[in-house]
């Protein structure tokens, strides 16, 4: 088999890759691990900057996230029972977020993808990446027993952090930057009326907690919580409780529980690869990098990886420019930078760190006494918030 870019893995990074390139009359394969309804069998995150809805909408797949999306225009902080908040309308001149879950965009993408009529090869085993470092690269997999072989011109390595793509780079040729954090979230996905018509992002002495939705009628809460913690171990009426410990009176008087439908463990982890190409071989997405989820950027730094990388390969088999190519991984980690520097900042300010003496607590406090009184400091979270627009 031939095609013009091999696209392993079928999460948003790739989904977006595949519908520019189909737009563009680029001939693209996606190659996935698991199978459609396992994919679409994960809670994600769940907020969507400007530049990523509008990405949707030139793709044409954003007709349900028109009708089914919530748009934001601010989020509050609770800090230790007190409240604030950040009016992200108010100051970024009108810019907002919508409320719409990774999971919805991967369907919409895979529908349009069927639709399309672009080729996506579920349970691809043992997927393998053949001499990318020469002209002639190639992609290796097993299905239904079979090994099949998949010439190329480009591999776009979009399948996660434990994807095989970053993994097949020699050692030598990357370099890693990582924080791993003392601790996790535990996330509860139920059918309940959120609390409060905004996000609550709460710092609490017990550990930090967020309320987030995916519909009116559909919450999303996370508390953090320790590494090792087993989701199985904790029973529903536990999670409410201690979420409504967290959040400060106003939040917690409104919180109605109900059954978890969905209850797991993330661990929280900064990490960022460089560079971003090898030879033919590109990573986007969360096989370059991890943030963090506090600042709501992990699927909008993916969308915006294949947006900068689609373009590339455009304008390489259109004009046949190679300038795109070559200018991606350094392009692409300024942002990257930028956006683990403010996830990074959103988690330390707000979680609770075993290992921080009073000093660093003291800090965290002067950061949201910060944001209390200077508009310029709010007005920073949320430009970081928003996301830079998507170029014209
Ligand atoms: N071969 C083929 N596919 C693979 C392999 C492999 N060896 N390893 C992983 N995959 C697939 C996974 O099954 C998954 O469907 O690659 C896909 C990667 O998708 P995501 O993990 O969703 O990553 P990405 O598309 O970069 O999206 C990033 O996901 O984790 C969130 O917060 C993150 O919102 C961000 C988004
Ligand atoms: C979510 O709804 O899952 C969510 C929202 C905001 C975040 C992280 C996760 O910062």
């Amino acid at each position: 088999m031939r095609t013009q870019v091999a696209i392993i893995g079928s999460g948003p990074a790739g989904l977006l890759v595949g519908a520019m390139l189909t737009q563009a009359g680029i001939d693209n394969i996606i190659l996935e691990r698991k199978s459609r309804d396992y994919v679409l069998g994960r809670i994600r995150a769940g907020v969507l900057e400007e530049a990523t809805t509008a990405l949707l909408h030139r793709l044409g797949a954003g007709a349900r996230l028109t009708r089914e999306g919530l748009k934001h225009d601010g989020f509050e902080l609770a800090f230790q029972g007190e409240a604030l908040r950040i009016d992200l309308a108010h100051l970024t001149g009108g810019r907002t977020v919508t409320v719409y879950g990774q999971t919805e965009v991967t369907r919409d993408l895979m529908d349009h993808r069927l639709a399309a009529g672009a080729a996506t090869i579920y349970d691809a085993e043992n997927v393998a990446l053949h001499e990318f470092g020469s002209g002639r690269p190639s992609v290796t997999y097993m299905k239904d027993g079979l090994t099949q072989r998949l010439d190329c011109e480009f591999i776009a390595g979009c399948d996660g952090f434990h994807g095989v793509s970053r993994a097949s780079v020699p050692q030598a040729a990357l370099r890693s930057f990582e924080r791993a954090y003392p601790f996790g979230w535990l996330g509860v996905l139920a059918d309940v009326p959120p609390c409060a018509p905004e996000l609550v992002y709460a710092a609490h002495e017990r550990g930090f907690a967020l309320c987030s939705m995916r519909s009116p009628t559909r919450s999303r809460y996370y508390i953090q919580c320790p590494l090792e913690t087993d989701p199985a171990q904790w029973s529903d009426d536990a999670f409410w409780d201690e979420l409504r410990r967290r959040i400060g009176e106003e939040a917690a008087a409104r919180v109605v529980t109900g059954p978890s439908i969905e209850k797991s463990v993330a661990p929280l982890r900064s990490f960022v690869a460089e560079p971003l190409r090898f030879g033919r071989l590109f990573l986007a997405g969360d096989a370059a990098h991890i943030v963090p989820p506090t600042g709501a950027k992990g699927l909008n730094l993916a969308a915006r990886d294949a947006y900068e990388l689609a373009r590339a390969f455009i304008e390489f088999f259109r004009e046949k420019s190679s300038a795109g190519i070559d200018h991606y991984s350094k392009r692409a980690l300024d942002r990257i930078w930028r956006v683990e520097r403010f996830s990074w900042a959103m988690t330390t300010m707000l979680h609770r760190f075993p290992q921080f003496s009073p000093f660093e607590e003291r800090m965290q406090e002067a950061e949201f006494r910060q944001l209390q009184v200077s508009e310029a400091a709010r007005r920073l979270v949320a430009e970081n918030y928003v996301g830079a627009p998507l170029p014209a």
